[in-house]
Formats: C-alpha cells, structure tokens, sequence
C-alpha cells in the first residue's frame, strides 16, 4: 500500500509502498484510511526542521489529523464497529513510570519528553492506505460529519484552550456569572491571533459560546479566511484595516487573546494590549529564529499590576477529541457551508509532496485516500 513519507537523512518527501499493517494485538482495530489534514506542523517537517522517524527507521510516515472507516475489529475491542467513522489521537504516552500525566492517561502534558506522536515524532503517521491502532485512541464520528470531520484534530486544540481558560475564568465571580447567563447582559471579548485552520476553528468556538470575537491577521480583507469570520458573525481585521490607535482601544477590553499564528514577535507585540484580568494563550510553534528584544519590564508590570495569566497549549486528551467531535457537529448545524469553506484543496496522496512543499495557499489542504488515480479538487480561493 502506498504511504507519504520524509526522509530527514536525504532530504526527501515522496510516496512508498509498506507492507499492509496487520492487527497484533486483541484490542486493535484496522482502518482505511479516508481524509488527511495538512498542517504547519507536517510543512516544518517536510522542511526538515521538526519531525522524528520511529527508532531504527530511516523514513517518518507523516499525517496526523485523520479520518478513518472501521475495517476490522479485534475481539477485545468493544466500542467501535466495522464501518465507524474514527477519528484518532497523535500522541501516546512516555514509558516511564514516574510520568504521572502519562500513567494517568494525560500524555498531552507528559513531563519527560518521551512521548511520542504519530506522524510526527518517534512513531509513523496516518498519511496511508490502512492504519492499525488501539481502540482507546479512536473516537467515532457521526455519519453526517464525513466531509468536515477531518478538521477535528486542529479543533482539539483550542478544546484544551477553553477547557484551562475555563478553570481561570472561574477566579473571576462577575464574568463567570456573565457567562452563564441565558439572556448575556455582557459579551465578553477575545481577540484571535491568526486566521489558518486553528485560529477560525479557536473563533468559531468562541462565537459559539456566546464571545464577541475578532480575528486579526496579516492578510487584508477581503480573502477566504476574513469571508469565514464575517459568515460566522465576527470581526476581521487586519494591519491594514485597524488603526493603531483603535486596536488599542479594541484590545483594552479584551479577556482572551488566542495566539494560532506561530509568530513570536506579533504575539508578544500583542501581549502588552492585553487588559486588566486577561488571559493569553499561546498554541503557535515558531521554528527558532535569532533572538528579538522584547520590553520584559512592561510585561512583568502587566502581568502583576493586572492579575493576568499567559499559558501555553499543546495537543489533546481524549475528552478533547470528544469535546471537538460535539463542536464540529454545532458548528455543521450553525454555519454548514461556512465549516466546509474552511477545507479549501482536496488532493490525491500522490501530490501530496507537492502541496507540503510547495505554496499553494487556502486555508486547510487535505490529502484523500478515497479517490484513486489522484483525482484533485482545489475549491476556487476567491
Ligand atoms: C499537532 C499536535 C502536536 C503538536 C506538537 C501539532 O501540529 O496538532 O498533536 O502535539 O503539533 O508536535
């Protein structure tokens, strides 16, 4: 079967043939493979900057926002079954036993370093015809999800974002009340950083809980991503667009910046608008560039003259997956051709080299193994 793999020695991206994966264990389940989410993350990799073959090989199948159709079921598995929808975890647990997190079935926020994550570091990905994982990694999607379920993976991500801002927003009695509120007297506000897939996916739930949101990126309006903000009933602004003074102003009121942009300078630029009781979380991981000057003094005031809190976010539990399977279907029913705008090319695994190495825009490209004889669809970027 075919598979897309990196080879950090010789610097190559291309298509192989594997050997079919075949079911070892009691609790496995088999899939086929139907849609694959590209990212920054697998671009750094076929750059060679991130990214680590599994031990003793000298190739990284890459892939790890999937979707896959139940093909074979193990006898100890239970949950799912034969023509499920799944989608699956990345990361997997460290061997250590003093990793608390990881024993605790929390690898998202192991402390050793030695997870790894398929697709991505230690342990081959997705971006194949069949796929053998553990049940416990697998979260079944609706039918009706197919087309958009693909975007679950990237969505996980602001899920572990609102479930930690949640928790701080909980030291704050007046805006947790505000909240909760059927009838909203206040709105509160978030600024996202960022208008790729995680960013409009980050503000699609905000809008849906109810925040005011804006959306600010480099890209002046009018283009696909500041189209998606204003269907789904935000605001776009970029550089162009909103003067200084004014996003000072904006950002003055702001309780939650979402950073999805990767880029350290525009974050910490953005960091010193945050207001008083705010909170900043970073998602972004900007590849390591010389070192900028930052003004630290002014920071440190903010964070302690206005009781705020920065946190960082990486990858997902399960009950984030889960959390992001019901959100993709509340936002399918709220905005359905907006979420399916968010997918912009759906390309055959054989041109999948030349999308992650080349530069052909959109918002998320997605690598389909359901047509074969590499039939390609790119939706027109308006
Ligand atoms: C993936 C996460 C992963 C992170 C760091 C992101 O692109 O979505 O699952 O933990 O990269 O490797």
């Amino acid at each position: 079967m075919k598979a897309v793999a990196v080879f950090p020695r010789t610097k190559e991206v291309r298509v192989i043939e594997q050997e079919v994966p075949r079911m070892a264990e009691p609790d496995q389940v088999k899939l086929r493979i139907l849609d694959i989410g590209l990212c920054g993350t697998d671009k750094e990799i076929c750059a060679f900057a991130y990214g680590t073959p599994p031990a003793g090989s000298d190739y990284l199948v890459i892939g790890h926002e999937s979707l896959g159709e139940v093909i074979e079921v193990g006898p100890a598995a239970s949950r799912v079954n034969v023509g499920d929808l799944v989608v699956t975890t990345v990361r997997r647990p460290c061997p250590h036993p003093e990793c608390r997190p990881c024993r605790a079935g929390y690898p998202d926020f192991c402390i050793t370093g030695d997870y790894t994550e398929r697709g991505i570091k230690g342990a081959h990905g997705f971006m194949t015809e069949e796929v053998v994982d553990h049940e416990r990694y697998m979260h079944v999607v609706p039918p009706e999800l197919r087309d958009v379920a693909v975007l679950t993976e990237p969505l996980t991500i602001a899920e572990k974002a609102a479930n930690q801002a949640r928790q701080i927003v909980d030291r704050l009695p007046w805006l947790k009340r505000d909240l909760q509120e059927e009838a909203r007297r206040h709105n509160p506000t978030a600024v996202v950083l960022g208008a790729g897939p995680v960013g409009l996916l980050g503000a699609m739930k905000l809008m849906a809980a109810g925040w005011q949101t804006f959306v600010y990126a480099l890209a002046p309006a009018p283009n696909p991503s500041s189209d998606i903000v204003e269907a789904i009933g935000g605001q776009y602004g970029s550089q162009g667009r909103i003067a200084v003074e004014k996003q000072k102003a904006l950002f003055g009121h702001i309780h939650l910046i979402y950073e999805a942009t990767g880029v350290s300078r525009l974050a910490f630029e953005a960091w010193k608008l945050l207001g008083p009781n705010s909170v900043f979380i970073f998602t972004g991981v900007p590849s390591l560039k010389g070192p900028i000057e930052v003004d630290t003094d002014l920071l440190m005031r903010n964070i302690v003259l206005k009781n705020q809190i920065i946190f960082g976010t990486v990858n997902a539990s399960s009950e984030h997956f889960d959390e992001a399977i019901r959100d993709i279907g509340v936002f399918h029913q709220l905005w359905p051709g907006t979420l399916r705008a968010l997918i912009t090319s759906r390309s055959a695994p054989e041109e999948a080299p030349g999308v992650l190495l080349g530069n052909i825009g959109g918002i998320k490209n997605v690598v389909t193994f359901e047509t074969s004889g590499g039939a390609t669809e790119r939706e027109q970027s308006r």
